[in-house]
């Protein structure tokens, strides 16, 4: 362990000569749990565990147990911890959704770094948004931080398939609109896919926002990919627990790690593994955070033409498991960087470069992680689009099925397809099966008021399935659109996180069911075919009605809230960057 003297920020609470009275209030409080004064007065540095895990947390339980190695891990490196709750950010369950936590767990882990005595930070993460929340946080204060990830729960096993949690939801609720299962065993298919403590075991959010933590250098080595239950989680809870001691020794702040190179990895690493489309805006928020810009053409740039090299559901058949025992990520990071695809310079927590970290871990099943000359797919990149519906809009198209290139895309890039809008998922559930809107195979089905502002906070509602009369004569999705975001483990073509949002007087408010709607992959354009005077007419009628806010937190969020293609942060939040590392008066 290094052992430079110097002194940490804690010292101005716990060592200050001229305010002994304030000295002994903060002190006395602390030693009623039994630390002593000579823990606190000894210099040491104060490391905070940030505790996601919880009952209302079920993805991050796991850290109830991890944190207690990473308490050894600290305490052994000579550091004293501090372990502390974070507002709850449960992807499935939190109405009206999850994305309006980000930016409040975002706030809350600000307030704390910035008013406590803490000289660096164990940042636990798993479910979706509570790697973006804290990373976004760790870059405000820009104290030293090290993501510990919860990791995936194990493999699921149903009827002798392997099912990833959410894919198999997917496809059951299909098989049940279809007659083909009962809700009974519906319900067992969703228990099959979840048989553990972890995170979503696909590459959904969760494994992809862990993965590109660690991409970042954020955290250490293979940290991501080790399925929640294995001894394996609890070594590197102790390692990491370790490793932020030494780095508050060594001053090791995110400011030092999260350049724009380390991004751009990142960019390309979202692509090799099949990532998640909330990827998008949650790596501009870190980005924005973090002092970095990342233009819509950056992720054609550096990801678009980078092939899928991961085989793991939605987009190719395997779990967290097999992903961990192949590698996991620096074994993606290993054919990144001998294609180039990657800079393997960048600075990390390990206090070593990104290609020293990963030197030698290849992967060891080919099947799984397969080399970057003979990937699963070409360009897994998300595809940007823009045109007079929206200025920016993402689409992954690696799970685009062949069933829907038959039908649309023949021999060309470009489809047009009859729009079917719908205000909100209430409308979507109330009116797709309506005889009436004549839904056929060439349709497109359009949902808005799904914003950060007109919902409030982007929901996972893009991926809405066709009408039943379709799916019982095998067409199991169309094509979608929305200002919301998409599930990371949904299999429709959809185009996403479309900015502005219709709430925020984006061209899908103007949009009307029967509009043709022109998309053309090639040209990175979508266009519906309404003349100019007649958008200008349509536009003077206003933005469709959005729901008032029902707490306050909601308008808050919603007066503060940037739009997807930036990120969806609090704009006014981006300026306090290393502001907040100087410690607060008394
Ligand atoms: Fe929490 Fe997927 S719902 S990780
Ligand atoms: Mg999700």
């Amino acid at each position: 362990m290094a052992s430079d003297p110097r002194r940490f920020r804690s010292r101005d609470w716990f060592d200050d000569p001229e305010r002994l009275d304030m000295v002994a209030i903060y002190l006395e409080r602390f030693m009623n749990y039994g630390l002593t004064a000579d823990e606190l007065l000894g210099g040491k540095p104060i490391i905070g565990i940030a505790q996601t895990g919880g009952d209302l947390t079920p993805c991050n339980r796991v850290h109830l147990d991890t944190a207690k190695r990473v308490r050894e891990g600290i305490r052994d490196a000579g550091g004293i911890p501090m372990e502390f709750p974070l507002h709850p950010i449960f992807e499935n369950c939190r109405r009206p959704t999850a994305a309006l936590d980000r930016n409040l767990a975002y706030l809350g882990l600000v307030e704390i770094l910035h008013g406590y005595p803490i000289d660096a930070v164990v940042l636990t993460t798993g479910c979706d948004k509570t790697t973006p929340a804290q990373v976004m946080a760790a870059s405000t204060a820009d104290l030293p931080a090290i993501v510990l990830s919860g990791g995936p729960m194990l493999d699921g096993w149903h009827e002798g398939e392997l099912v990833g949690s959410g894919t198999v939801i997917w496809r059951s609720r299909r098989k049940l609109a279809a007659g083909e299962i009962d809700p009974r065993q519906f319900l067992e298919a969703a228990a099959a896919s979840a048989p553990s403590l972890g995170h979503c075991n696909t590459m959904g959010t969760a494994s992809t926002m862990n993965a590109i933590a660690e991409a970042l250098g954020l955290s250490l080595p293979g940290c991501s990919a080790i399925p929640a239950p294995y001894r394996e989680r609890g070594q590197m809870a102790y390692a990491t627990g370790r490793r932020i001691v030494e780095m508050a020794y060594e001053d090791l702040r995110p400011s030092k790690v999260l350049t724009r190179r380390a991004f751009l990895n990142a960019i390309a690493t979202i692509a090799a593994i099949g990532g998640s489309t909330n990827a998008q805006p949650h790596l501009v928020a870190m980005a924005r955070h973090a002092g970095v810009t990342i233009t819509p053409e950056d992720w054609m740039t550096y990801g678009r033409d980078v092939p899928l090299i991961v085989n793991m559901q939605p987009a190719g058949k395997y779990l967290g498991e097999r992903f961990h025992r192949a590698g996991g990520v620096p074994a993606v990071l290993c054919e990144l960087l001998r294609a180039g695809r990657i800079d393997g310079n960048v600075s990390t927590v390990t206090g070593r470069t990104l290609a020293e970290n990963i030197a030698g871990r290849e992967s060891t099943d080919r099947d799984v992680i397969t080399t970057y000359e003979s990937p699963l797919q070409e360009r897994a990149g998300f595809l940007v689009l823009r045109g007079n519906l929206f200025d920016f809009a993402i689409m992954k198209t690696s799970v685009i099925s062949e069933d829907f290139r038959k039908r649309f895309l023949s021999g060309t890039d470009a489809f047009e397809g009859r729009a079917i809008v719908f205000d909100g998922s209430d409308d979507y559930h109330a009116r797709i099966n309506d005889p009436e809107l004549g839904i056929d195979e060439r349709c497109i089905l359009v949902i808005r008021g799904a914003g950060p502002i007109g919902w409030p906070g982007s929901a996972e509602v893009v991926n809405m399935q066709p009408p039943d009369a379709l799916l019982k004569r095998g067409i199991a999705s169309l094509p979608t659109i929305g200002d919301g975001r998409q599930s990371g483990t949904s299999d429709s073509p959809s185009i996403l996180n479309a900015s502005p949002e219709s709430a925020a007087g984006g061209g899908l408010a103007w949009l009307r069911t029967g509009d043709i709607v022109r998309i053309d992959l090639a040209a990175g354009r979508c266009d519906a075919l309404v003349s100019d005077a007649e958008i200008a007419r349509r536009k003077a009628e206003g933005t469709p009605p959005i729901p008032a806010s029902a707490t306050p937190w909601q308008e808050l969020y919603r007066n503060t809230v940037s739009q997807m293609d930036s990120g969806a942060v609090m704009d006014l939040a981006v300026k306090y960057r290393g502001v907040c590392a100087k410690t607060p008066r008394h």
